[in-house]
């Protein structure tokens, strides 16, 4: 039988940076653990812009239909932003989403025991911690019809269009469901029902999902609210479920719970394939962050661990994503920091290279 195969999209900015660091670890596998991976690697964002002249190649987004996972960097950066919208290296990322169908997107917020001081809140709120956000990643305001920016009388009009159908809200509200069924049976949903009418049927639609799970535990909160009690008191949840635009807003603020943006991995998934897997995208919830791109500053450790879910969620080695992830943890309690993760006590933070070797190291130590 063939290995299971893996599209590499590095990316943008400290895209290229992180995923050099996944490299090692996917290398580590195959040399350590028998894992071995049909490897790939492609254009997305502004570098694939710089060649093709769009951020998407056809036969790019033909070669990431056809594997068992993506991963992916980062897209972005300043150098793009005079690009026409439909070029942006963003649309590249958008397309990929929209066109795989991955309308689940998993961001999962922990907090490392060895971060927990570090965090912008208080100790006490923030250990421990662990939650699951779940974001709908294919419609909404992101996608819905119509869109533009369109001449109005004597002035022009930005559009765009929030909209839901009940099968959108449906399995995206199954997905969260299945989830809070194997974790504590929690779930709490966030829209805007008191001035969205499309919030009013998000509620419905997932009340309606939810007499399916009867042992769930369900809760809805308007959005806002949540914002709020995410930095009040985050123990409260255990899986939370919203939109595709509040979901990134909402997604944000819970990577700060977890110390930095530079720790927080993402899976994005659509239907099971013929091999009853979901179609899958692994990426890192943070952007290309042109402010230290190209410096050895990024942490590498939210990437890494949205490989850990490819393993958890594409490859079914359970086990071999636990290994990774304490392999993390360890290196993190052994004060092993990047830049970003260096609190006002300050210290020698460690570059992205020498923080994946650590990770390495880690694993190493693990057989
Ligand atoms: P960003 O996430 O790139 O950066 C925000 C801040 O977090 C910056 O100060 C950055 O240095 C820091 N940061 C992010 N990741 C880090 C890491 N791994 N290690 C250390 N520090 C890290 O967000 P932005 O600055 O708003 O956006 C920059 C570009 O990235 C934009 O073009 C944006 O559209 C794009 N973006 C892409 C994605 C993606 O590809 N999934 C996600 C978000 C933003
Ligand atoms: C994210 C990013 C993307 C989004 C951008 C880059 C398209 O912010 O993945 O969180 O808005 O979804
Ligand atoms: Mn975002």
């Amino acid at each position: 039988m063939s290995n299971p195969s893996i599209l590499i999209l590095p990316g943008d900015g400290i895209g290229p940076e992180v995923m050099t660091e996944v490299r090692k670890i996917i290398d580590w596998f195959g040399a350590k653990r028998d894992l071995a991976f049909d490897v790939s690697e492609d254009l997305v964002g502004g570098a694939a812009y710089d060649k093709h002249g769009v951020p998407l190649a056809d036969e790019t987004m033909a070669k990431a239909q056809e594997v068992d996972a993506v991963l992916l960097g980062a897209v972005g950066g300043p150098k793009y932003d005079v690009l026409d919208f439909s070029v942006k290296p963003e649309r590249g990322l958008l397309r990929l989403r929209k066109e795989m169908d991955l309308f689940a997107n998993l961001r999962p917020a922990q907090c490392f025991d060895a971060l927990a001081d570090f965090s912008s809140l208080k100790k006490d709120v923030v250990a421990g911690l662990d939650i699951m956000i779940v974001r709908e990643l294919t419609s909404g305001v992101y996608f819905g019809e119509p869109r533009g920016i369109f001449e109005e009388g004597n002035e022009r009009v930005g559009i765009n269009t929030q909209r839901y159908t009940e099968s959108e809200i449906e399995r995206v509200a199954r997905a969260a469901f299945e989830l809070a069924m194997k974790r504590n049976k929690k779930l709490c949903s966030m829209e805007k029902a008191n001035v969205m009418e499309s919030g009013i049927l998000w509620r419905e639609v997932v009340t309606r999902v939810g007499e399916d799970y009867p042992d769930v535990e369900l809760s809805h909160m308007y959005a806002d609210n949540g914002a709020m009690q995410l930095v009040r008191w985050p123990k409260q949840f255990d899986v939370i479920v919203t939109d595709n635009l509040f979901g990134d807003i909402l997604s944000d603020c819970a990577a700060m719970l977890t110390g930095s943006l530079g720790m927080l991995p993402s899976a994005s998934l659509g239907a099971p394939m013929e091999n009853g897997r979901p179609k899958a995208l692994y990426e890192p919830v943070h952007g290309s962050a042109p402010d230290i791109a190209g410096q050895g500053k990024a942490n590498p450790i939210a990437c890494i661990l949205s490989f850990a879910m490819a393993l958890r969620y594409s490859f079914d080695q359970g086990a071999e994503a636990d290994r990774l992830e304490a392999a993390v943890q360890t290196v993190l309690a052994d004060g092993v920091r990047t830049a970003d993760l260096m609190g006002p006590e300050g210290g020698v933070p460690v570059s992205t290279a020498e923080m994946g070797d650590k990770i390495v190291a880690a694993l190493d130590a693990s057989l």
